[in-house]
């Protein structure tokens, strides 16, 4: 597996070990229903994720800093969580685009170089159902965003980016 790859699925598989723990966070601080039901069901598509990357990504090669991107993705569920549904549905829009933009880039170069077939479809697959969950909470928000959410959103889109940048070295 060429290099650049094994850095891009340390990076996805640090992505989806932060998505469980996204969704863990929000279903311990939530009592709202729709939201315990939607971050149920988004669990279990990102721990089918998780495992797909754990297949494709041996364990020497992982991010070394899983400890840290469990309790990012931990605050980043949480925390939106404690203060309403239409704050966790935002947040998720916000994670969901960074990531789907994030798979796509990887299988644009996969696509047009014609090899890792495997890996290829393994990411459209992960990538095809985290458009979902970003179609998913964008329709549930009826209101537009307020300036506290939009800053909190920009904020999380930041640390994501942040994390892929560290995740692709360490
Ligand atoms: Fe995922
Ligand atoms: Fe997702």
């Amino acid at each position: 597996m060429p290099e650049w790859l094994l850095s891009a699925l340390r990076t996805d598989h640090a992505g989806e070990t932060g998505a469980v723990w996204i969704y863990r966070g929000i279903l311990r601080a939530s009592r709202d229903k729709k939201v315990i039901e939607f971050a149920t069901r988004h669990l279990e598509t990102e721990q089918e994720h998780l495992k797909l990357l754990e297949s494709a990504l041996d364990a020497a090669n992982r991010s070394r800093l899983l400890p840290l991107w469990r309790l990012a993705g931990f605050i980043i569920g949480a925390v939106p969580a404690l203060i309403g549904p239409s704050f966790v549905w935002a947040t998720i829009e916000a994670v969901e685009t960074f990531v789907v933009d994030h798979y796509e880039k990887q299988i644009e170069i996969l696509t047009a170089s014609e090899e890792q077939a495997n890996i290829l479809e393994l990411l459209r697959k992960c990538s095809a159902d985290e458009a979902e969950h970003c179609h998913e909470a964008q329709s549930l928000q009826n209101e537009t965003q307020s300036p506290l959410t939009r800053l909190w959103c920009r904020t999380v889109s930041l640390g994501s980016l942040l994390a892929v940048k560290l995740s692709a070295r360490v």
